[in-house]
């Protein structure tokens, strides 16, 4: 009897450390150091992930060898059992330890979570399709479908398997984004590039990602901005040389998700109008901003628009008087930060 409450519990325990938080654990790896409201997401995130694991390895520890192989599958997810047996989960533990505590403490060979570079197992998880993507990962990080190539002195896009979902590439020498360098990557949602040297990209080079959220291209050369899809929800392109000419027209209006637009540290001498009504934060700090008009924001036919959700606007470090357009802000639910002299 006793044996079978271990088993049982063991197995609920296993369940538990299948799934769900793996996923906060991407996010939290990703220390994307701007001080936005992101930030302060993941990085909350990212903290009871480790309270959480901290957890779970501990109790393994304890609770010896009997866990099946199956269950470190990280494909393995079984939430459903998870909820439903929660508050067992806790009176199993008890009984479990009271009864381990007995017998010897033996460590657990099984680590399921970081896959060394080189590994052959990474190859697996990447999909049997993933040729180039097994070579990648025996240089960068492969973790599920993330794939971490930071510091690397890449001059190039490596091959990316087809499953890849998030894609990091931070501190490397990457020159040019082509056209083919993303093709077919229909589970890419978060592209991070920040501190690279690129110059150039095709102007389609993301534009066919149908699940892109996140691109991040902080810390480069980038003098004209590539079309995106309406999937985005956050663009970075802060510390590059975006000009007049810079950002398409009309380049943000059909992106329905958008929240967060830092273009910071550029050149730019126009607010990219219209903005989605979706946007919460619009960076543009040092620029070259001279002009605002009273639609950049609100609608001055509709006194009773209000754009609730943009509470975030940095205009500071632009030649421009905001004290001079105060009609400019009225449907806002607060003033934007910048000179008001
Ligand atoms: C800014 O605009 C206000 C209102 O038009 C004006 O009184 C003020 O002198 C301007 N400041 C500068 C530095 O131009």
């Amino acid at each position: 009897m006793v044996t079978l409450r271990l088993t049982w519990g063991l197995l609920v325990l296993c369940v538990v450390a299948a799934s769900p938080p793996r996923y906060a654990r991407q996010a939290e790896l990703d220390n994307y150091d701007d001080n936005n409201n992101v930030d302060i997401d993941l990085n909350k995130e990212g903290g009871d992930f480790y309270e959480y694991y901290d957890e779970i390895d501990e109790t393994q520890m304890e609770t010896d060898t009997l866990v099946p192989d199956e269950d470190i599958d990280p494909s393995n997810g079984a939430s459903f059992e998870e909820e439903e047996e929660g508050e067992n989960v806790e009176h199993e533990e008890q009984e479990e330890r009271r009864t381990v505590e007995e017998n010897e403490h033996k460590e657990l060979p099984i680590q399921p979570q970081l896959i060394p570079s080189g590994s052959g197992e990474s190859g697996t998880l990447m999909g049997p399709s993933a040729q180039g993507g097994m070579a990648t990962c025996m240089l960068c990080t492969c973790l599920v479908g993330s794939v971490y190539c930071d510091d690397l002195k890449l001059d190039r896009v490596p091959p990316l398997a087809k499953e890849t979902t998030h894609f990091y590439a931070r501190y490397n020498k990457i020159a040019r984004i082509s056209k083919s360098d993303f093709a077919n990557l229909n589970k890419l949602k978060r592209i991070d590039l920040t501190s690279n040297s690129i110059s150039r990209i095709d102007d389609d080079a993301f534009f066919g990602l149908p699940a892109l959220q996140e691109l991040i291209l902080r810390e480069n050369s980038i003098r004209q901005l590539p079309a995106l899809p309406p999937s985005m929800s956050l663009i970075d392109a802060c510390h590059n040389q975006l000009g007049s000419t810079g950002i398409q027209r009309e380049a943000f209006k059909d992106m329905p998700g958008l929240l967060y637009l830092y273009l910071t540290d550029n050149n730019i001498d126009h607010i990219p109008v219209p903005l989605p009504d979706s946007l919460r934060s619009l960076h543009l700090q040092n620029n070259n901003i001279q002009m605002m008009h009273e639609d950049t924001f609100c609608n001055p036919h509709d006194l009773n628009y209000i754009r609730n959700a943009l509470e975030d606007v940095r205009l500071d470090g632009n030649p421009i008087n905001l004290s001079r357009t105060p009609q400019a802000y009225i449907c806002l639910p607060r003033i934007p930060v910048g000179a008001l002299i």
